[in-house]
């Protein structure tokens, strides 16, 4: 027989699904610190723990990031239509339609009650895929667990949040919103709250498209 915990927390990890829709509500300082200590529990290379968590619930400060935020989403729905295959009135509407959650969250950040910005320091990743002649990934290796742990630790208390990227594209800006020096990068953007809709389920490819056993096979 399966443990109970073991159900309970397969129950958290298949319903952790990106919340955009987050209600103004505060989060409890008791509840918003486990769900910091967990992130905080994530490995990293060699145990450096090369990052940094600022935690932002001033409102004129969040607006701040939010503006960004806006501007940058605008660009990537943008692009997003510039690449369809054949674009129309009624297959742009389609992008825009799809991407809609995606703008309720850009519009709206300011009124989120926690946003948790990442910090990393590049020195003290060890990057061993350098060289190959395409984008180095192990070094974010040492940086996404402490995001994913944040996110599973905030659904285990009812909270919601999604990994958002795109304000790292305005590095410079956001250094001089939140002050951190010149060494270090932004890896991502969690706005966190009380989900206004329903935790889960997830859309995933199934396990036998995602593993292989023993070897490669087309
Ligand atoms: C590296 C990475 C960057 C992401 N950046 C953004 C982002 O900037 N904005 C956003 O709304 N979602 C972002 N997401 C969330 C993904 O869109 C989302 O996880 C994916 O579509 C799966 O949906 P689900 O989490 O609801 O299952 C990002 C996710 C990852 C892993």
């Amino acid at each position: 027989m399966t443990d109970p915990r073991t159900e309970v927390f397969r129950e958290i990890l298949s319903t952790t699904r990106s919340i955009r829709r987050i209600a103004p509500d505060e989060v409890p300082d008791d509840v918003l610190d486990r769900v910091l200590e967990a992130s905080t529990w994530a490995p990293s290379g060699g145990n450096r723990q090369p990052w940094r968590l600022i935690v932002v619930r001033d409102r004129a400060t969040k607006q701040a990031i939010s503006d960004l935020y806006a501007e940058e989403w605008k660009k990537y729905v943008d692009f997003n239509i510039a690449r369809l295959p054949e674009r129309t009135p009624a297959t742009e509407q389609r992008v825009r339609d799809a991407m809609t959650i995606g703008g309720d969250l850009a519009s709206g950040l300011a009124d989120v009650p926690v946003l948790a910005v990442f910090l990393h320091d590049p020195s003290m990743l060890y990057v061993t895929d350098a060289g190959w002649g395409r984008h180095p990934v192990v070094g974010g290796a040492s940086l996404y667990p402490a995001v994913q742990n944040l996110l599973v630790a905030a659904r285990a208390e009812g909270l919601g949040g999604v990994l958002t990227t795109i304000v790292c594209a305005r590095e410079p800006d956001m250094r001089a919103i939140l002050g951190f020096p010149e060494s270090w990068g932004v890896h991502a953007l969690v706005p966190l709250g009380w989900p206004k809709g329903r935790h889960g389920p997830l859309r995933r490819a199934p396990l036998t498209e995602m593993v292989m056993r023993e070897r490669w096979r087309d």
